[in-house]
């Protein structure tokens, strides 16, 4: 199985980060896993959105997502939307042809992020992803419970990523 991680926070000791971290670690083996860091592309262009030469980064990361068997988003909020760096990275995936992928969702934001949650799940269906309700996790407290490597401390949160890394092993 090919997952293709992504995730929406730019910052440095980021918890999404943490929490993708976690989710590796409880995979079995056997699994490969690719995380592609969404700040290496260009903001999105729809002059040469369907161009044959694509910039190296956008390429590379829809070859990611075209041999994905399922992509994992884990993301903040942000002012109440998805971040944008998140965003560019999904409009580059915006292709002609339909993906027809599951996609598990993490969100990792303090207050639940309701309102990400649900623009991150229209997107994704509007682009031809399958997003669901039992591949969406919601992490409120991950800076306290997750160390940077991805090691979870609490043993609540570790049983709910150790749940959610199996189901997602069941999809396709
Ligand atoms: C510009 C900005 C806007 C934010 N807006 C929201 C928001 O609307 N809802 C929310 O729950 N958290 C909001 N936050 C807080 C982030 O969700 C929180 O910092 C989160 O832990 C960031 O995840 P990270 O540790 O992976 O960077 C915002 C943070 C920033 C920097």
């Amino acid at each position: 199985m090919n997952i293709l991680a992504l995730c929406g926070s730019n910052r440095s000791h980021s918890s999404n980060h943490a929490l993708l971290e976690a989710v590796r670690k409880l995979l079995p083996s056997g699994v490969t896993w690719s995380l592609f860091a969404i700040n290496s592309l260009p903001f999105f262009a729809p002059d040469i959105q369907f161009a044959k030469e694509l910039p190296p980064k956008v390429e590379e990361l829809r070859q990611l997502a075209l041999n994905a068997d399922l992509i994992l988003i884990s993301t903040p909020e942000y002012a109440h939307g998805i971040p944008g760096i998140l965003k560019n990275a999904l409009e580059w995936l915006v292709a002609e042809e339909s993906m027809q992928k599951p996609v598990a969702i993490i969100i990792g934001s303090p207050s639940g992020g309701e309102y990400v949650k649900q623009h991150l799940t229209e997107t994704l269906k509007t682009m031809d992803l399958l997003p669901s309700d039992d591949l969406t996790i919601v992490v409120k407290t991950a800076r306290h419970q997750i160390s940077e490597s991805g090691v979870v401390l609490g043993s609540k949160l570790r049983d709910e990523l150790t749940g959610f890394a199996a189901t997602i092993c069941q999809r396709p």
